[in-house]
């Protein structure tokens, strides 16, 4: 395993003093234990040290002297002038790097006015100059990285796992012990390899604590957790951030409580409207046909949206989009709060966003009340394994969110998973600016190669914003980049089947006439190279370029004629698309959906349980059924080979109220 280092930059303009620093904090490095790797290094002005902080993504810890000056000369006599207060730069910093440790090195003879100046949260802690005791300082400095570095639960999971204790607990295969020897099973137990079944355990085990009731480990883990990613309270999800979407909307809404939420929300999203029983209010997302692609909602809309509902309990909003646009969030938010609304960001693309300036804000640095994130999308964590973030502190009823969160997660959670969750943070608190540094190049390395075949192009934030938010500063996330591949002829589909089988490369998705791929933190240079290696061979091909295929308009939003939850739950009957001359049934029209159909992509439900159908929907549904772009229908059940919805009947609907009072 590659050893850690660990810098420490020193920020001080006496030449002498930071000489003396750094020589009897690295004696004290080499002489005590040093697991992290630290050296200490120096620098005499606030504009260097921000230099090396933005340049060196290894530094973990400032320590700033409390008085910085610089000497300038004034009328013959050398003066000297305060660079910049030592709070600014301590601002500055956290600005940049917020998971840095920072402290304060006192030199005036007042050190209370020095502490209460300075006191803010992005102080560690202080040191007094005039008493250099480098190792107590040196020890200081590393327990609070080791501290920042530490994984409780994985470590105790791996240390569980070398005591080999006797199973006598699920799981049935007992650290893999049924599977080793077995001729039918044993293969499976070679390629996963032994530690993913030795450390597949059971709540049976005490010392590993409990998801469900957190007192030690885990709680540990995810109080860590909630400080690198700068929430109140963290709760890891074993679900993903589809769960974690559902935990939140049944925790603040009871059944009729209105909620606004962007039309374009992940489906998690509205099965949460279903379970809750709340009332919701849609917001039609911006759309670019000429892509296929949907923005975010136009801020304007939002306004007026929240000005419309004032009495509405909760907002939700997905920030960034899957092709990585987001909101412009801080005013939105602050408009929502100004009515006492809470707000919920569903960042499961923006995890990482915390660890990297070029990303910020973050949700919660803009005020939302809670985030949810993928932590395996972009980060290191295994599949499935994601975060809540909570930032209410006096209003969070943990009661009320335990009973909504323990109703959604397995009594039988995936231990590994956890551990993932654990060590993702580490890394990122440890690296992620380092790592998302190098990502970030390699972004803009790949946009400069791909547009350099003169046949794909990609897009940029012009491109992918519709007309309407055009002015909203919505931003975008450099990592996800989208590709108009229209130039090469192949479709959409051919041009991935051709990357797969003739190049072996897997992308993440597609539009009509785009792909998109998605640099993580796990992207290589080679990877790059392989990538754009495969785009010039198939640019060489010289075929007829095809015009732009326009996307079908998604058709507005229609009547919601029941609570989504009150359709859902009715039987209904499947009812066909297509009439016996295989025409749009116009029969359907005036209808009401019991489901949410849900054309993939874009991944925008057409309709939700409750919702009034049109022709204009239904002749959208068959479109896509015959386009030669393969979309999958979610909600659309084949009866043979006829493709169906589920519909209210007559009697169902006579059972119901109707939202709006009318028939
Ligand atoms: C915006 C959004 N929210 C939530 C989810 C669900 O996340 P997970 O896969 O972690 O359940 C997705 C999945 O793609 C998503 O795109």
């Amino acid at each position: 395993m590659s050893k850690p280092i660990s810098r420490i930059l020193l920020v001080n303009d006496e030449k002498l003093v930071l000489k003396a620093l750094v020589k009897g904090l690295n004696a004290a490095a080499r002489q005590l234990d040093n697991p992290l790797g630290a050296t200490f290094i120096g620098v005499e002005t606030a504009q260097e040290a921000l230099a090396a902080i933005r340049e060196d993504g290894d530094i973990q810890a400032v320590i700033v002297d409390d008085q910085l000056h610089r000497v300038g000369e004034q009328g013959g006599a050398r003066k000297k002038k305060l660079q910049m207060s030592a709070l600014d730069l301590v601002h500055a910093i956290h600005a940049h790097r917020p998971e840095l440790d920072v402290y304060i090195l006192i030199a005036q003879q007042d050190e209370a006015e020095v502490v209460n100046t300075l006191l803010c949260e992005a102080v560690d802690g202080y040191f007094y100059r005039d008493d250099p005791d480098y190792f107590g300082w040196y020890r200081i400095l590393s327990t609070q990285l080791l501290e920042r570095a530490h994984t409780p639960f994985y470590d105790k999971l791996k240390q569980y796992v070398f005591m080999a204790k006797d199973a006598w607990h699920t799981p049935g295969h007992s650290s893999g012990d049924s599977l080793r020897g077995s001729p039918w099973a044993e293969d499976f137990y070679d390629f996963m390899g032994e530690h993913i079944f030795r450390g597949d355990l059971s709540c049976s085990v005490p010392m590993l604590d409990s998801l469900l009731h957190p007192t030690g480990i885990i709680d540990e883990a995810q109080q860590i957790a909630a400080k690198a990613f700068g929430a109140h309270r963290t709760f890891f999800a074993t679900n993903g951030t589809s769960t974690a979407n559902k935990v939140i909307l049944q925790t603040l809404l009871a059944p009729g409580d209105k909620l606004l939420l962007d039309r374009n929300c992940h489906k998690s999203v509205h099965h949460g409207v279903v379970i809750s029983g709340a009332l919701p209010v849609y917001l039609d997302s911006s759309t670019n046909l000429e892509y296929g692609l949907f923005g975010p909602v136009p801020k304007q809309l939002i306004f007026k949206a929240i000005e419309d509902n004032t009495d509405a309990r909760a907002m939700i909003l997905t920030s960034c989009t899957y092709d990585g646009l987001r909101y412009d969030l801080p005013p939105i938010i602050a408009k929502a709060h100004e009515h006492g609304i809470k707000v919920i960001i569903d960042e499961a693309w923006y995890g990482h966003a915390r660890f990297h300036p070029e990303f910020r804000p973050t949700a919660l640095e803009a005020g939302a009340d809670f985030a949810t994130q993928s932590t395996h999308k972009v980060m290191s964590a295994f599949s499935q394994a994601s975060m809540i973030h909570v930032n209410e502190v006096v209003e969070f009823n943990e009661h009320v969110f335990r009973e909504n969160y323990n109703m959604h997660t397995s009594t039988s959670p995936q231990y590994s998973m956890i551990a993932s969750l654990d060590v993702a943070r580490r890394q990122m608190s440890m690296e992620g600016y380092k790592l998302l540094s190098r990502t970030l190049a390699l972004a803009a390395e790949l946009k400069e190669l791909i547009n350099s075949t003169g046949v794909f192009r990609v897009l940029e934030l012009d491109d992918l914003l519709p007309e309407e938010v055009k002015q909203d500063g919505v931003r975008l996330d450099p990592t996800k980049v989208t590709v108009d591949i229209s130039a090469s002829g192949y479709t959409v589909d051919d041009l991935q089947k051709l990357l797969f089988e003739r190049y072996n490369i897997q992308i993440e998705k597609s539009t009509f006439n785009t792909i998109t791929l998605l640099l993580t933190i796990g992207t290589t240079k080679s990877k790059v190279a392989r990538l754009y290696d495969a785009l010039m061979r198939i640019s060489r091909e010289t075929r007829a370029p095809r015009r732009l295929y326009r996307t079908p308009a998604i058709p507005h939003f229609t009547r919601l004629k029941y609570l989504p939850r009150d359709a859902f739950y009715c039987g209904g009957e499947l009812a066909p698309l297509l009439d016996e001359a295989d025409q749009v049934n116009q029969a359907l029209a005036g209808r009401v959906s019991s489901d949410q159909v849900v054309p993939y992509p874009p991944g925008i439900p057409v309709l939700v349980p409750g919702q009034v159908i049109t022709p204009e929907i239904i002749s959208y549904l068959v479109n896509l059924l015959r386009s030669q772009k393969q979309t999958e229908l979610h909600g659309v059940v084949f009866d043979g080979w006829l493709p169906c919805i589920r519909v209210l009947t007559a009697e169902d609907e006579a059972g119901l109220r109707t939202l709006d009072g009318k028939a």
